[in-house]
């Protein structure tokens, strides 16, 4: 999804969450795709790219996340305590 983050009404902090938690969809949602052509393919070949892949997105998603938690304070909480 392609946005305009020229809003002078966000602050730049703002900005780059919101930014970070889009990136954290789309890995996510990679995940998912690169997962449901692991399956449907019978190339085992391509089974370990796609598998791969997959990890690396995995990877992407954990340091986005990180990044989420280093900036915004409520959501690093979530982590300690929820219900
Ligand atoms: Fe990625």
């Amino acid at each position: 999804m392609r946005k305009n983050y020229n809003d002078p009404n966000l602050t730049e902090e703002t900005i780059n969450l919101e930014m970070a938690r889009q990136s954290l969809i789309e890995e996510f949602q990679a995940i998912n795709w690169y997962q449901e052509r692991i399956e449907y393919t019978k190339d085992e070949d391509l089974k370990k790219i796609l598998s791969h892949n997959r990890d690396e997105e995995k990877e992407h998603a954990a340091m986005l996340m990180e990044y989420i938690r280093k900036h915004d304070a409520v959501q690093n909480d979530t982590f300690l305590h929820h219900d």
